[in-house]
């Protein structure tokens, strides 16, 4: 059975530093750092690739948003490579009804060393139903829950650790945010405990978001299941820990400096997708022809052809991808097999089997989906012909 140390409180009167399960001191026996190891060794990760997608349609009317890409790499990569890196390798993943995608995806882990689970949501009741549907797979293990469409630079490692190490039963991470109405939001007391959370709150109680990386201790189970849905029908991971706190627990809040970024909506991505990129380190595997030219950190990867173009870095091109007399500019990713001519492109993602050919303005600030075509039709009258899905969004000039 695993057990956390208490917090502040002794349920069984062993007194602080007892664990309150059994009459034993944990603490006094084993020195604190191998406590840690032995927490880090049990604890799993949930991560979350349910939901709905409906900021990003239409690109997800029919395809996960935890696979849209960052850098040509599915965001909820990222998450998987951040718990292995932390050294949580027994991870289950939460699917909704873009399941089969995320399985043809992840597989079952082994690429990122990692042993997956996977755990059907029977519907998007919520972050905090979410544990509920894996009660039975997180057992008394402690956890790392981290949602499939958050992105954070720099990991989870010392996070991981510091949860670990301590003797709480929850532990979030949160950062300073402009607009906090769209996020979970936490205020702390004096001492930095976090003491209140609201669900994206209308009147601003402070500016410090709920980032999407929570731990937590098996305690968290006394809680879920009496949650009530909230007004938008969901049982909230932020009424989860108000629970926890209620109950006399200690939750611990890092407030964190590295870049985060929920990836709901385009600009978000196109964020995303420039934090990676600024670290990319430049790599041709592909072919580039004389009348070429590369500057900066460019991936060309295999089977991608670049002939009479400029590609000016941070840039990725992807496999099989076909570039002719066009200009792809700082923060591009284009994805595999596309076919790019005639046309001048930047700060965007493109993604899978796209077409653009002749387009005489440069598309920037853009997030294109797979085997779209855009290019310049020779019909007359001259217009702008479209054929666009549910919720497509198109700025002209
Ligand atoms: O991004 C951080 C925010 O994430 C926090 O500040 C909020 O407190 C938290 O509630 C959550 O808010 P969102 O409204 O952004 O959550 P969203 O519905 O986008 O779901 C987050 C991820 O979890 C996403 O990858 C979809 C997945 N999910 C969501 C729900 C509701 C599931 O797998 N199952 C679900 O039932």
């Amino acid at each position: 059975m695993y057990h956390r140390l208490p917090a502040f409180r002794s349920a069984n009167g062993t007194g602080p530093g007892s664990c309150y399960h059994c009459s034993v001191g944990h603490v006094g026996f084993a020195p604190f750092g191998s406590w840690g190891e032995s927490v880090m060794r049990r604890m799993k990760g949930l991560v979350l690739a349910g939901g709905k997608g409906s900021r990003l349609r239409p690109l997800t009317a029919t395809g996960a948003k935890q696979l849209v890409p960052v850098a040509n790499k599915p965001v909820l990569f990222y998450a998987l490579e951040q718990l292995v890196e932390a050294g949580i390798t027994d991870i289950g993943i939460i699917t909704g009804d873009t399941g089969s995608q995320v399985r043809e995806a992840v597989g079952d882990g082994s690429a990122f060393g990692a042993r997956v689970t996977y755990i059907p949501q029977p519907a998007p009741l919520g972050l905090a139903h979410a544990i509920i549907t894996a009660q039975a797979y997180l057992a008394d293990d402690p956890f790392c829950m981290f949602l499939g469409d958050n992105f954070l630079m720099g990991g989870i490692v010392d996070h991981a650790r510091r949860f670990a190490e301590s003797s709480c039963q929850g532990q979030i991470l949160l950062k300073h945010v402009n607009d906090p109405s769209a996020f979970g939001v936490a205020v702390l007391d004096d001492a930095g405990r976090v003491t209140q959370l609201v669900e994206k709150p209308k009147e601003p109680i402070s500016d410090l978001a709920v980032i999407g990386v929570f731990f937590f201790g098996p305690e968290v189970h006394e809680i879920t299941p009496r949650l009530m849905p909230s007004a938008r029908g969901e049982l909230e991971i932020t009424d989860a820990i108000q629970g926890l706190i209620d109950a006399g627990y200690e939750v611990r809040s890092s407030l964190i400096t590295d870049q985060w970024v929920d990836t709901g909506k385009k600009d978000d991505m196109l964020e995303a997708n420039r934090l990676v990129l600024a670290t990319l380190k430049g790599r041709i595997d592909g072919s580039v022809d004389h009348a070429s030219t590369i500057v900066g950190e460019v991936v060309i990867e295999a089977g991608a052809t670049v002939a009479g173009s400029t590609v000016r870095g941070p840039a990725v091109i992807g496999a099989g991808a076909v570039i002719s007399d066009a200009y792809i500019g700082p923060f591009t990713a284009i994805g595999a097999s596309c076919t790019l001519s005639g046309c001048e492109i930047e700060h965007s993602i493109v993604l899978d089997r796209s077409i653009i050919r002749n387009v005489s303005h440069r598309i920037a600030d853009s997030l294109i989906g797979r085997e779209v075509v855009i290019e310049r039709s020779p019909l007359k009258p001259q217009a702008i012909r479209l054929l666009l899905g549910d919720h497509s969004s198109v700025a002209v000039i």
